[in-house]
């Protein structure tokens, strides 16, 4: 299959690339290089696959309606993976307007390249950002997200609102996968685990935001990728069942899906903390600090429609996933 790939130097992206061109598959990655976090650490993850002859690399903004239209003609994939996104929930209080130029208007010109160039689904990151003020726990795909606590989780169910529309007016299949915190090798050095690793081995103290208290349904690269492409072969089915007196908010009469891919085990931030120090023989000093704006206290995913539709569920533990993350943290920075 010919599959179209945003984000593809990304921590996501890249792994489901390399994942895609083991298989068989032949890949068109897109992604702006941008700023955002060390570009280097992109160029050495692309570095991974950009040579491979299935794979052509595109370094287009998905805000460029004109580059995305022309990419999408030139391919024609048949499917698409769209996880170029501005990420980052904390990010989205300083520099809002970035999750607009991507989230949105990005995410608009994918959606115009699949219409008209007959994509048989596209797969999209969501995020269980939008779960947002919801408390009822684990998180439901069939419960409402009507609530979310910051712009980027308000731009993610944004996407989900408008593969809604595209899937009811053009017969789009549309599944969007709502990742909850993903870590592991090459991850992203904006995020916790990152951070952490590099003050810990700098003798640094790291802030730890809600005293350490909240929980989180960390989940590992590999599980993310492995659901991923099984959702990817199989195009999103409506629901005849659906009813719009009852709507269903996890499915619908078109062709439209959500789902969780989540490691349905919360671990408490101090766990967390604690399995890396195990795994970098070193105890970390830490600034206890509160919750910051925007973030959700604890996250825990309801996996139950992967089980049953995808015989899915992720299954790395914390300890294995950060031994990984620290193997290869030491080896790439010579830590
Ligand atoms: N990592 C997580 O814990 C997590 C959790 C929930 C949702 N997500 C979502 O999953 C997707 C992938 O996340 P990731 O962790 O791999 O992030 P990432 O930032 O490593 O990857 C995103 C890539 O997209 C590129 N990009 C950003 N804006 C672009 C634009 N306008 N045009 C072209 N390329 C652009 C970036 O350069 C980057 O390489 C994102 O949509 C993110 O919001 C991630």
């Amino acid at each position: 299959m010919k599959i179209l790939v945003t984000g593809a130097a990304g921590f996501i992206g890249s792994d489901l690339v390399l994942r895609l061109l083991e298989r068989g598959d032949t890949v068109v990655g897109i992604d702006n290089h941008n700023d955002y976090y060390d570009p280097a650490i992109k160029e050495a993850r692309l570095a991974r696959h950009a040579s491979h002859p299935r794979y052509t690399h595109l370094r287009i903004d998905l805000g460029d309606r004109r580059a995305i239209a022309a990419a999408f003609a030139e391919h024609r994939p048949q499917r698409v993976v769209n996880l170029a996104a501005q990420a980052g929930v904390r990010y989205s209080i300083e520099n809002p307007l970035a999750y607009i130029d991507s989230n949105i208007v990005g995410f608009a010109h994918v959606l115009e390249g699949c219409r008209h160039n007959g994509v048989e689904h596209l797969v999209y990151a969501s995020s269980s950002s939008v779960y947002g003020a919801n408390t009822a726990m684990p998180f439901s795909v069939h419960d409402n997200v009507d609530h979310p606590l910051s712009l980027y989780a308000a731009s993610k169910k944004a996407n989900e609102l408008m593969a809604h529309s595209y899937s009811h007016l053009y017969g789009l299949p549309t599944t969007g996968l709502r990742f909850f915190t993903v870590y592991g090798p090459w991850g992203r050095p904006d995020m916790a685990l990152f951070k952490f690793a590099k003050a810990i081995l700098d003798d640094k103290p790291i802030d730890v935001f809600n005293y350490g208290q909240h929980r989180r349904d960390f989940t590992y690269i590999d599980d993310i990728v492995e659901g991923v492409v099984r959702i990817l072969d199989r195009p999103a089915p409506a629901n005849p069942d659906w009813s719009g007196d009852r709507p269903d908010p996890g499915s619908s009469k078109a062709p439209w899906r959500v789902y969780n891919i989540g490691n349905n085990q919360p671990v408490a931030l101090m766990d967390y903390i604690a399995a890396l120090e195990e795994a970098l023989g070193k105890v970390a000093k830490k600034n206890l600090l509160p919750l910051q704006a925007g973030d959700v206290p604890d996250t825990y995913a309801n996996v139950d429609d992967l089980v049953e539709q995808f015989d899915y569920k992720p299954v790395t533990t914390i300890e294995d996933g950060i031994g990984r993350f620290v193997a290869w943290y030491r080896d790439y920075f010579k830590a």
